[in-house]
């Protein structure tokens, strides 16, 4: 399986934050945004990874993590012209894709959990149809929010519905089969004129091949596309790092970890910035 994080937008509901830079660039805590998608797929043990952002901001995120080898993995870049909507980037990513099956995740969203890995372990050898997961929340008015029947079988999907037939938000990654190219390339942009990712899942759901996991307690996800967000999830991260001693999306060490990278080139990227508390952790996972 490939994987696409979708870095572009418009960023206007964080001005005057993004008015000069992308927003996935900006700081959680310790590392820029963009850290905690694409750890998020390297926890799914995908590693063909392409960065889709926009005209004036895709050259500061080749610059910020190169072609991937640092890290073992391949990274490509592809401009979205237009902020056309999420779906676009099956669109954008086409030739990138192939005949792959992908995940999309976007890049303002940040996952944790020990219980979450298993999840996506597991989600990324389907074959067929699509995997999206539903996150409870207070207000789900704001995102794509699922709806179940009595069986928990899922028979409504609807962008930022006034009236949610449930508290289950959905969050922004998702894992498809190769035919999402087709069915994002056949949906009408929606009254926002955006190729909205709700309408893609639904196909999936009318044709019963959209499979719903609950991601429950344990794990933590994180819009970061508003001030309270960035800052809340900021906040998350320093209170687990401090507590627990172990870093959020650290790429380095999930590299080290799963065999991407040898010892030498942690260490080298450890030397790289030393003089931080985060060139210390991963020196330090050298030495345990
Ligand atoms: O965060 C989860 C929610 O994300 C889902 O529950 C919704 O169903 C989904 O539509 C989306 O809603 P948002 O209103 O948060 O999407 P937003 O327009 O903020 O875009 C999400 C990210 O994708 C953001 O980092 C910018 C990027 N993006 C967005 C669009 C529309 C692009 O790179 N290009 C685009 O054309």
């Amino acid at each position: 399986m490939k994987g696409i994080i979708l870095a572009g937008g418009s960023g206007t509901r964080l001005y005057p934050l993004t008015k000069a830079i992308s927003k996935q660039m900006l700081p959680i805590y310790d590392k820029p945004m963009i850290y905690y998608p694409l750890a998020t797929l390297m926890k799914s043990n995908i590693r063909e990874i392409l960065i889709i952002s926009t005209p004036r901001d895709i050259g500061s995120y080749k610059e910020l993590l190169g072609d991937g080898s640092r890290f073992g993995i391949s990274l490509s870049y592809k401009i979205q012209a237009k902020p056309k909507g999420i779906a676009d980037a099956f669109i954008v990513g086409k030739q990138f894709i192939g005949k792959s099956s992908v995940a999309l995740i976007l890049g303002d969203n940040v996952f944790y959990g020990e219980k979450l890995n298993s999840i996506l372990q597991r989600v990324v050898k389907r074959k067929k149809g699509a995997t999206i997961f539903g996150y409870g929340v207070k207000d789900p008015t704001h995102y794509g929010v699922v709806g179940f029947d009595n069986k928990s079988n899922v028979v409504s999907i609807e962008e930022k519905p006034k009236n949610p037939k449930s508290n289950f938000a959905v969050p922004g990654l998702y894992f498809y089969d190769n035919n999402v190219i087709s069915v994002a390339e056949n949906i009408q942009p929606s009254n926002r004129n955006e190729l909205e990712i709700t309408d893609v899942n639904r196909v999936y759901m009318e044709q019963n091949k959209l499979k719903v996991e609950i991601l429950e307690e344990g794990i933590s996800w994180f819009d970061t596309g508003t001030y309270q967000g960035l800052l809340n999830a900021a906040n998350f991260v320093e209170t687990i790092q401090k507590e627990q001693r172990i870093y959020i999306a650290c790429i380095e060490e999930i590299a080290y970890k799963k065999g991407y990278i040898n010892k030498h080139q942690l260490l080298k990227l450890a030397e790289s910035m030393i003089k931080t508390e985060y060139g210390q952790y991963l020196k330090n996972i050298l030495e345990r």
